[in-house]
C-alpha cells in the first residue's frame, strides 16, 4: 500500500485530488493530508472522507520544519504531492511576502524533510517520489493566438505569485540536479470545479450573479485563460506521480482557451438555463451586472498549454468538455449554498471590500 503525503489537501485542487484518489483506489492507498487551514483551506471539503481508516488529517504548516519532520517520522511516506501554496494572484500583488514564505520556503522545508527521510547510502530508497504541483503562469504571457507553452518554454513570471512558483520549481529542479532527488513537476493551466474559493474568477462570478452584485471584469475582458476541469487535473497528477519519468516536468492543460468576458457570458447563460423561473435567485441574474473595472497590475494577456508530452508519454487527455464541466460546476454551487455562505462570511467581506472598492 502506497502512502501519499498530500500538502494543501484542504484547498480547492488538493481536496478534489483526495476525492479522486479514494474513488479510484479505495482502500489500496493511504493519504495523509497536511494543511495549515489558511483562509483557503476548508475541512468541509473533505467531510466525505474524514472517517476513512486510510485517511489522516494533520494541521501543520509546511514552513514548520519540526512539524513536517515529525510527520515523516510517524509515516512511511512513499509519495509527496505538494499542493500547499498561496494561490491567488491579486493577493500576491497586495502582499508578496507570504507568497515567498509559503511557496518558496515551505517547498524547501518539504524537500529537505523528504530528502532526509528517504536517504539511503548515496541515494534514496527505491520507489519514493515527490511531485511538486505548479502552474503555467511561470512561463509568463503569450502574445499570439497560435503560441503555446511547452515544457521547454523559458520561465518569465510577472506576478509575485508566479515568481514564487517559478522559484519553487527551480528549487525542486536543483534538488534533482544536485542530489538526484526523485522529484517531478507539473505545470497546469486554470482549474475550475467544485470547492474553488470565490476569490477566483468563476466562483466569484457565480456568487455575485446570484446575489445581484456587480461582475467585475478586469481591463477589456479579453485576457485569455486555458480552463481545465479540476478532476482532469487530478487524473493528470495521478498519472505523473505513478508513471512519469523522475526528474521531468509535464504541462497539463485543456486546449480550452477562452476570453474572460466569454466565460462570464457562459456562466450567466448557464445560470439562466438551470434555474427555474420560480427561483428567486434567477431574478438577480443579468448581463447588466457586468462592470468593467481597473485592470489587474501586470495582468498577463494569454495562457495556453501544449499538453503534447503528457499525452504522448502517459496517454493523458482532458476528458471533460467545457460545456459539461461548467454546467456541473454551476450546479454544484447552486446545490451548495451553505458551503458558499460559510466561506464568504467574515474575512471574505473585508477582502472583497479591500480588493474591489474604488476599482
Ligand atoms: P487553494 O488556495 O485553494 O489551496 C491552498 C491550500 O494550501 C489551502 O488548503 C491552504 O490552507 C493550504 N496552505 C496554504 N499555506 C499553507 C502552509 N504554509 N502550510 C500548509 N498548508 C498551507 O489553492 P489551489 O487553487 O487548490 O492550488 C493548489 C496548488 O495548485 C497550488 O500550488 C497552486 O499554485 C497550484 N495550481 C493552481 C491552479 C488553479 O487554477 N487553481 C492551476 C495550476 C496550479
Ligand atoms: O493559470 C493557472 C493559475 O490560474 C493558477 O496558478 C492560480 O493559482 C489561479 O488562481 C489562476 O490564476 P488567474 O489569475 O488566471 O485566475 P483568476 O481566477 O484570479 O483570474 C482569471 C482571469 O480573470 C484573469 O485574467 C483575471 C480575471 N479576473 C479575475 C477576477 C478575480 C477578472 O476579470 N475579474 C475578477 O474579479
Amino acid at each position: 500500500m502506497k502512502t501519499y503525503l498530500v500538502t494543501g489537501g484542504a484547498g480547492f485542487i488538493g481536496s478534489n485530488f483526495i476525492h479522486y484518489m479514494f474513488e479510484k483506489y479505495g482502500d489500496e492507498i493511504r493519504i495523509v493530508n497536511v494543511d495549515a487551514l489558511t483562509y483557503a483551506g476548508n475541512l468541509e471539503n473533505l467531510k466525505a472522507v474524514a472517517d476513512r481508516k486510510n485517511y489522516r488529517f494533520v494541521k501543520a504548516d509546511i514552513r514548520d520544519a519540526a512539524a513536517i519532520n515529525k510527520i515523516f517520522d510517524e509515516e512511511d511516506v512513499d509519495y509527496v504531492v505538494n499542493f500547499a501554496a498561496e494561490s491567488h494572484v491579486d493577493r500576491s500583488i497586495e502582499n508578496p511576502g507570504i507568497f515567498v514564505e509559503t511557496n518558496v520556503l515551505g517547498t524547501c522545508v518539504m524537500l529537505n524533510a523528504a530528502r532526509a527521510a528517504w536517504a539511503e547510502g548515496e541515494g534514496f530508497r527505491e520507489g519514493k517520489r515527490f511531485l511538486h504541483v505548479s502552474t503555467d503562469e511561470v512561463y509568463g504571457s503569450l502574445d499570439n493566438d497560435d503560441d503555446y507553452f511547452y515544457e521547454t518554454t523559458p520561465y518569465d513570471p510577472h506576478s509575485p505569485y508566479s515568481a514564487s512558483k517559478a522559484s519553487s520549481d527551480f528549487l525542486v529542479k536543483s534538488y534533482v540536479d544536485t542530489y538526484h532527488f526523485p522529484a517531478l513537476i507539473t505545470n497546469c493551466s486554470n482549474n475550475y470545479g467544485p470547492f474553488q474559493f470565490p476569490e477566483k474568477l468563476i466562483p466569484l462570478i457565480i456568487n455575485n450573479a446570484l446575489a445581484g452584485k456587480q461582475l467585475p471584469v478586469y481591463g477589456d475582458g479579453k485576457n485569455v485563460r486555458d480552463w481545465l476541469y479540476v478532476e482532469d487535473h487530478a487524473k493528470g497528477i495521478d498519472m505523473v506521480i505513478n508513471g512519469g519519468r523522475t526528474g521531468e516536468k509535464y504541462n497539463i492543460g485543456g486546449h480550452n482557451e477562452k476570453q474572460n468576458i466569454e466565460i462570464i457570458h457562459i456562466i450567466l447563460d448557464t445560470l439562466r438555463d438551470i434555474l427555474p423561473e420560480s427561483d428567486e435567485r434567477r431574478k438577480n441574474v443579468s448581463d447588466g451586472l457586468i462592470t468593467y473595472v481597473t485592470d489587474r497590475k501586470g495582468h498577463d494577456k494569454r495562457y495556453a498549454i501544449a499538453p503534447d508530452k503528457i499525452k504522448k508519454e502517459l496517454g493523458w487527455e482532458p476528458e471533460t468538455r467545457f460545456e459539461q464541466g461548467i454546467r456541473r460546476t454551476v450546479r454544484w454551487y447552486l446545490e451548495n449554498e451553505e458551503w458558499l455562505k460559510g466561506v464568504t462570511s467574515g474575512d471574505y467581506q473585508k477582502y472583497y471590500e479591500r480588493m474591489y472598492a474604488g476599482r
